[in-house]
């Protein structure tokens, strides 16, 4: 019999989350009902926020985000080549352009040193990533706040924090976005969240989220009565459901718990693999600071054919290891069809080359670890380390 396929990234469902969600579904109200405001508040108080505005997911979360920063036409956004898609394309959704910045090589997040140094006058706003759920430094952005909205994209992050910041709280981003997609550190099946400490930015989400309607502070004619509300602006359909808010409910009581282990997981690669001379390992969290460790990366340093060959043998051992990320501005859409140059972004070319996603998720036996890392040792082994000096 051949071993499970360990996938990179997977859900943890228990059997409180099926009766959380069960009993959800026997209320009165399966959506806009009382699970959506418990969630936001316990969310919120899990990372100290403010306030916290659910989203159907982090894509949505990432526009609300864009919206509520008033990005439009002729406005720029700058951010990271090294994310998922949706981190550029929120800013393009709103009419807004798009700028990459390059990576730092030693976090691999967006420079935020150079991309306070590249400001122009359109620029409204930064999309700063935590890729794979290490905390993205945000104090170079400190001298130009007054100047742009500071969006951290922290997706991969929930748990993590950054000198003891939050992510997502207080002493962080102007508004930080989250995904709850299965394969991250908690889930609602689909999902997402905006967290920020300003009220109008908190109103600006919450009008986006359903349709731009608004139902208080109106002043409806003589002739209408308790029925009536406002459209105000253009918005969505982004809302969350109350299962699912049940769901997220039931999760976030175990967050700490699996961003530790997360962190167990990530300590049995560093410990396994830290001699093979063929790999980078992924930049540890600065002291100090918690990784939230949604992916553990490693580089193959042997060419991109190498890595090819070790991509394509973990597939057919049965190991689920994926690349995270395609530099955005290289797919077709932003390539061809809107004319992104190719050549700009060096450290994230680097990255490129070599990245693999290894297996990482709460219930990972350390017997795991040890299949994932003696098949990448075993596939490493004919090819050369690369030359020093
Ligand atoms: C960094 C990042 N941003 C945004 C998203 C979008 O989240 P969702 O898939 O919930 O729409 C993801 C999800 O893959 C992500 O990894």
């Amino acid at each position: 019999m051949s071993p499970a396929f360990l996938p990179y990234g997977r859900q943890q469902i228990s059997e409180r989350d099926v009766e959380a969600v069960a009993s959800a579904l026997r209320g009165e109200l399966i959506t806009q009902g009382p699970a959506v405001a418990e969630f936001e508040r316990r969310f919120a108080e899990h990372v100290g926020a403010k306030h916290a505005v659910a989203f159907a997911n982090g894509t949505a979360a990432l526009h609300g985000a864009a919206h509520a920063a008033g990005l439009g036409p002729g406005d720029e956004a700058l951010t990271t080549p090294l994310s998922f898609v949706a981190s550029a394309n929120c800013a393009l959704y709103m009419g807004a352009t798009v700028r990459f910045t390059d990576v730092d090589p030693a976090t691999w997040n967006l420079d935020t040193a150079v991309a306070a140094a590249q400001l122009s006058d359109r620029t409204r706003a930064i999309v700063a990533v935590s890729l794979t759920g290490l905390p993205v430094d945000l104090g170079p952005l400190e001298g130009v706040r007054d100047r742009v909205v500071v969006i951290e994209d922290g997706c991969h992050a929930l748990g993590g924090h950054r000198d003891g910041v939050r992510v997502g709280g207080p002493g962080g981003a102007d508004m930080t976005t989250f995904s709850l997609h299965p394969v991250k550190a908690m889930t609602t099946g689909e999902g997402g969240m905006v967290t920020t400490e300003d009220d109008r930015l908190a109103a600006r989400l919450r009008g986006f989220r359903t349709h731009g309607i608004a139902r208080e502070g109106l002043r409806p004619s003589p002739e209408e009565g308790s029925w009536y509300y406002e459209v105000r602006e253009l918005g969505f359909n982004y809302r969350l459901t109350d299962f699912q808010c049940a769901l997220g409910l039931s999760q976030l009581e175990r967050l700490e718990e699996w961003v530790a282990a997360r962190n167990e997981i990530a300590g049995w690669y560093r410990e396994l693999l830290a001699d093979e001379p063929l790999l980078a390992l992924p930049p540890p969290a600065p002291k100090g600071s918690l990784h939230a460790h949604h992916l553990f990366v490693v580089r193959i340093l042997a060419g991109p054919a190498v890595r090819l060959e070790v991509f394509e043998g973990l597939r057919a051992a049965g190991i689920g290891v994926q690349v995270h990320y395609i530099p955005i501005y290289r797919f077709p859409y932003y390539r061809d069809t809107l004319g992104y140059p190719q050549d700009t972004c060096p450290h994230a070319e680097e990255y490129y080359r070599g990245a693999i996603s290894l297996p990482i998720y709460p219930a990972l036996s350390r017997a795991e670890v040890e299949r994932v890392v003696a098949e990448l040792r075993r596939l490493l082994e004919s090819h050369s380390p690369p030359p020093t000096g």
